[in-house]
């Protein structure tokens, strides 16, 4: 169970309270993330945002998102940049930056690096994504737009029937969502990828035990066929040994729009983590689907502020406070006025 003061290191931290409480919370913020409403409830505080391996979306609207509320962000990018490259711990990295920051966000290429980093922290540690091992903030934007596309109530979320499709040894997205999503009532998942990049057998496991039904599959056609939701994922290039190995798999499992329309039901929603791989011979999710309107991987980076904005709220203790201290806008994005003239 989480609350004030607490870290999010993993999904297992989460009881079905927790996520029903953060799902509301983000529900409530959708004002404040879309601009129509100020808060300034996290004014004076700072977050330390520190990124040691690539990111835009993560580590961009866990800053917006604290922005949103009023607080300063203080970015710290690149392993090479920091005094870890001089041997510095990340126990000792923790407890410094604690002293400067009131929450961290880390991200690390090693699993298990941020719990272990939390344990030098005298603030609370959000898991900006640790290697293959977890991103659950970003399970909980999944989750909040699974919901939003299906046009869930909470109480609802169950029977659905969710395809994932592609890297799912690496792609810690996967781990946390699965996770997720297995403490939901009679799932079904069907897990498409090629052998050798299986989801781990202790997952498998997991949401079999939780009494899912799971079919593991290498053809793409099939395992998508049937589903609610298609959700595709890069081939985590990054924790391959060799260019062979990458090039072996690579466009291996590409859904374009002929694809879709032949083989997906009718609405089918489609989401993917981002970012995708666009490079010639990648593709796990084609341009050519761009206009359709199941395509909601920009709803989904979109539901990253107010779902950011719910834990920041929740883990210092503003939650009740967020409405009491609102404002209401006076101006508009050029983006805005566009919208009104067409
Ligand atoms: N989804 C996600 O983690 O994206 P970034 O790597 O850009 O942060």
């Amino acid at each position: 169970m989480i609350s004030v003061g607490s870290n999010i290191l993993s999904i297992d931290q989460l009881e079905m309270g927790d996520i029903k409480r953060i799902l509301q919370v983000s529900q409530q913020m959708e004002p404040y993330a879309r601009r129509q409403k100020i808060t300034r409830v996290l004014e004076g505080a700072v977050l330390g945002n520190l990124f040691f391996e690539p990111s835009t979306r993560s580590r961009v609207s866990f800053g917006v998102a604290f922005n949103r509320l009023g607080g300063s962000v203080n970015d710290t990018t690149g392993f090479q940049f920091s005094s870890m490259a001089k041997g510095e711990s990340l126990f000792d990295t923790a407890r410094v930056m604690s002293g400067y920051a009131d929450i961290l966000v880390m991200r690390h290429p090693q699993e298990g690096s941020v719990k272990e980093f939390a344990e030098g922290s005298i603030v609370p540690v959000i898991n900006g994504g640790d290697g293959p091992g977890e991103h659950p903030t970003q399970a909980l934007l999944d989750l909040y737009t699974i919901q939003k596309e299906l046009n869930l109530e909470f109480n609802d979320i169950k029977n659905i029937r969710v395809a994932l499709v592609g890297d799912l040894k690496y792609g810690r997205t996967v781990h946390s969502l699965l996770k997720l999503l297995s403490l939901f009532d009679s799932m079904e998942f069907s897990l498409i990828s090629p052998q050798i990049l299986q989801l781990p057998d202790q997952l498998i496991e997991l949401l079999k035990d939780r009494g899912h039904k799971v079919s593991i599959t290498n053809e793409l056609r099939s395992g998508i066929a049937d589903v609610d939701i298609v959700y595709i994922t890069r081939l985590q290039q990054e924790r391959f040994s060799s260019e062979e190995d990458i090039s072996q798999y690579q466009g291996n499992y590409s859904l374009n729009h002929q694809l879709y329309e032949q083989y997906c039901k009718p609405g089918t929603v489609l989401l993917h983590p981002l970012p995708r791989d666009c490079r010639v011979g990648a593709r796990e999710l084609d341009i050519d689907l761009n206009k359709l309107p199941s395509l909601a991987i920009y709803r989904q980076t979109d539901n990253g502020i107010p779902v950011r904005m719910a834990i920041y709220a929740i883990l210092m203790g503003v939650v009740d406070s967020v409405h009491t201290n609102a404002r209401d806008v006076y101006w508009s994005r050029p983006s805005d006025a566009m919208t009104s003239i067409e």
